[in-house]
């Protein structure tokens, strides 16, 4: 296939047609395949994702695709980082990806696509509510790629924690054969979420950005110990404000499960957050207990 460029850094498939010829001998030797998806801009928490599932398949298959579909009108689709050749050098460095599929988006949306795949309920929430379209955006993509792939395992973080949620929904509902698995937050020492993201703080920002995860950590401490929930969310969007973020989407506790607001303490419980500094959008959330 034309668009294979051999082994170094790493094999890239830009066409699905290729993807496929991959896999095909993959499989035909009997290897079990890892899916990890990405949007490129690989850091530490990317190859967190990427280490974790060589140790549950023979052969870690990454794509790298910078997805139209899940980017509002006013979001950052345009200068959202991509530098390919970087991220095809990590992957090689890393020394356990064995294939990077990096199609363009006509690969992806031939002629258009008209197809969405949407998951009402779940994806409408948070995240949801406050960037409409995203989760059809990423379902929509994370549904071709399962399908493209079909790989026995794919790896998702647990820093989009929600996002998580959506695609293990999306595979039940669409009865694909892949285990979805997540993987705890890789983190700066200071407790800031790993993210591309990151990149856009200035260094005054960056100071601030780690009271995101240590409120998170205070409101789980007291919801765990027996506090109100919805008290403590608002204490935590208050002392987000208090330490410099600029607004403060949600600070929220849910059932880790469904989202729903938590009230039964037996149940495993989920903090999450959204909230700006300067003009940077950050997530993160924490376990209860
Ligand atoms: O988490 C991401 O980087 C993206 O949402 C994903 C899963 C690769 C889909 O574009």
């Amino acid at each position: 296939m034309t668009e294979f460029v051999g082994t170094e850094p790493i094999a890239i498939a830009r066409s699905v047609a290729g993807l496929r010829a991959c896999l095909g001998d993959w499989r035909c030797g009997g290897a079990r395949v890892a899916l990890v998806p990405t949007m490129g801009a690989l850091h530490e928490g990317h190859l967190t994702l990427v280490r974790h599932a060589a140790t549950l398949a023979d052969r870690v298959c990454v794509s790298l695709f910078v997805n139209p579909t899940q980017f509002g009108p006013n979001e950052d689709y345009t200068i959202y980082p991509r530098n390919e050749a970087a991220d095809a050098a990590k992957l090689a460095e890393l020394g356990c990806a064995h294939l990077l599929f990096a199609p363009s988006v006509e690969e992806m949306y031939p002629d258009g696509a008209m197809t969405r795949i949407s998951v009402p309920g779940l994806g409408d929430l948070l995240e949801g509510e406050f960037r409409p379209g995203f989760f059809t955006g990423v379902a929509t993509v994370v549904g071709k790629l399962l399908v493209q792939v079909l790989p026995d395992v794919a790896v998702f973080g647990e820093k989009d924690y929600q996002q998580l949620l959506v695609v293990r929904r999306l595979a039940l509902d669409l009865c694909l054969p892949t285990v979805i698995e997540g993987v705890p937050t890789a983190r700066e020492a200071d407790g800031l979420a790993r993210s591309s993201r990151n990149a856009y703080l200035s260094a005054e920002e960056r100071a601030i950005a780690p009271a995101l995860n240590q409120i998170l950590q205070t409101v789980a401490r007291g919801v765990a110990a027996g506090s109100d929930a919805i008290e403590l969310g608002d204490w935590g969007e208050a002392e987000l404000l208090r330490a410099g973020f600029a607004s403060v989407d949600y600070v929220t506790v849910r059932d880790a499960e469904t989202l729903a607001s938590w009230q039964d303490p037996a149940r495993p419980g989920r903090v999450l957050a959204a909230a700006r500094l300067g003009t940077t959008r950050l997530i993160d959330n924490v376990p209860v207990g």
